[in-house]
């Protein structure tokens, strides 16, 4: 089919490769490509300004409260609706909910990195995605996926939608680019994206190849934990996430949209770009975020707080304080305090955690828990620092210690985290994690 020129996204740069992008976790922003794109004074006149369509993309029920309702309104070259019938397509190493094909397992696990595609394959950012563990039912949304993704293949004329949940993205080997309906997003390892729930993305990767973590969150949206005591400022502070600028693309040849829905994939042939917004305004839209720039809090006496103090986003559950999902960053530090062991207590926890790491060493264990890699501990697993971390912390002078060039996370979840099939079965899941603990010595005299 010929190619009807494709005119190259209104992609506003700022010089140098740089993206320009609005900032304020949850604004309201307005944002159009072309000059007068965007209707004044209503959101639907009779006709929208320059021929486009106008429709309302909602990303909570109309009539929740102000202070959770999020909506926005595009004005795109063809309404959404245009599209043919989507069929399914295969789930490649995708997985949904139930979480169910083995026994919940008690047992602590930890994961190299997932291994990169060869040269000769050819994988984009869908088919790199592998599924790690889960919880929850995504059709009641409740609890999350745990993904992994590996890719060498720019998605071009491919899209991807996520009827499920929401994508929170934490890259960490090689920038990707998330070209979405509202607008270009670069992000970078130590910097993490969010795509809320059914909102059309391609991701491109501009150094060839990357790898990084995905967690689908099926429960309320990601928002910012309350501050309490802590006051007005701090932790991830509202103007350092940020928006992208309206942005468009048309393809005069037949492109594919990937629909999950329902847990599966399905997919459609479209004769147009689904990321064909001209102009947009509301409070529905991607943001990335860098956490270089997270005011982390921490204990200035002895002790150290409880590692909810590191909380970056948090998708809440009915009961206060209960998270369907916590995003929690382990950044760069100083530890300051006296006669106190410093690295992560031993604990065992009603909540479940899976850990990743961007780079660097994470302070509770010295080796095995690598850049790309994972650990699992599930409910009241008990885990905490490796002995040789235990021998070295328990021993150290106390000075102040600046922990850095490092960034490990945590996605905490109220319910078990069970591990799929295939990460239970990959040759890269180290069957010797319970190793790590084996050099604890009896001191009790
Ligand atoms: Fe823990």
């Amino acid at each position: 089919m010929a190619d009807v020129a494709v005119r190259p996204h209104e992609t506003r740069q700022t010089g140098a490769g740089e993206y320009a992008y609005q900032p304020g976790f949850g604004n309201e922003f307005a944002s159009e490509a072309v000059q007068g794109a965007l209707p004044a004074g209503r959101n639907s006149p009779q006709r929208a300004p320059l021929g486009l369509f106008a429709e309302q993309l909602s990303g909570t029920a109309f009539t929740q409260p102000r202070a959770v309702n999020r909506r926005t309104w595009v004005y795109r070259i063809m309404p959404s609706a245009a599209h043919p019938k989507f069929s399914r397509i295969g789930n490649g190493t995708l997985r949904g909910t139930p979480f169910d094909e083995i026994e919940p397992d008690p047992n602590r696990l930890r994961w190299d990195a997932l291994p990169l595609p060869l040269a000769d394959e050819r994988v984009d950012w869908i088919d790199g995605l592998f599924t790690i563990a889960g919880n929850g039912d995504l059709s009641t949304r409740n609890g999350l996926a745990i993904h992994i993704y590996a890719a060498n293949q720019d998605m071009t004329d491919r899209y991807f939608v996520d009827s499920d949940g929401e994508l929170l993205l934490v890259p960490e080997l090689n920038p990707i680019v998330l070209h979405t309906e509202l607008g270009p997003l670069r992000v970078t390892p130590g910097e993490i994206a969010v795509v809320p729930r059914g909102i059309r993305f391609r991701v491109e990767l501009p150094d060839g190849l990357a790898r990084g973590y995905v967690c689908e969150n099926f429960g309320a949206a990601f928002t910012l934990p309350e501050r309490g005591p802590i006051g007005a400022n701090g932790l991830a502070n509202e103007r350092d996430f940020l928006y992208a600028h309206a942005s468009f693309e048309e393809r005069g040849h037949t492109v594919q949209v990937v629909n999950k829905f329902g847990g599966n994939l399905w997919a459609a042939d479209y004769d147009h770009s689904p990321l064909d917004v001209v102009a947009w305004h509301g409070n529905y839209a991607p943001y990335k975020y860098d956490t270089a720039k997270f005011m982390v809090i921490g204990s200035i006496s002895f002790d150290h707080p409880d590692p909810s103090i590191f909380t970056v986003l948090t998708s809440q559950s009915e009961s206060p304080g209960l998270a369907n999902v916590d995003f929690v960053i382990f950044a760069p530090r100083w530890l300051v305090g006296e006669n106190t062991f410093r690295p992560p207590w031993y604990h065992r926890n009603i909540m479940s955690e899976y850990m990743g790491l961007v780079r660097g060493t994470y302070d509770a264990k010295a080796e095995g828990f690598v850049p790309g890699g994972a650990s699992l501990h599930n409910t009241f697993a008990s885990h905490g620092p490796d002995a040789e971390t235990y021998r070295h912390a328990s021993t150290a002078e106390l000075a102040p210690q600046k922990l850095d060039d490092t960034l490990a996370f945590m996605f905490e979840s109220r319910w078990t985290i069970v591990p799929t099939g295939q990460a239970m079965s990959a040759s890269w899941r180290q069957s010797d994690y319970d190793a790590v603990w084996s050099g604890l010595e009896r001191r009790f005299r």
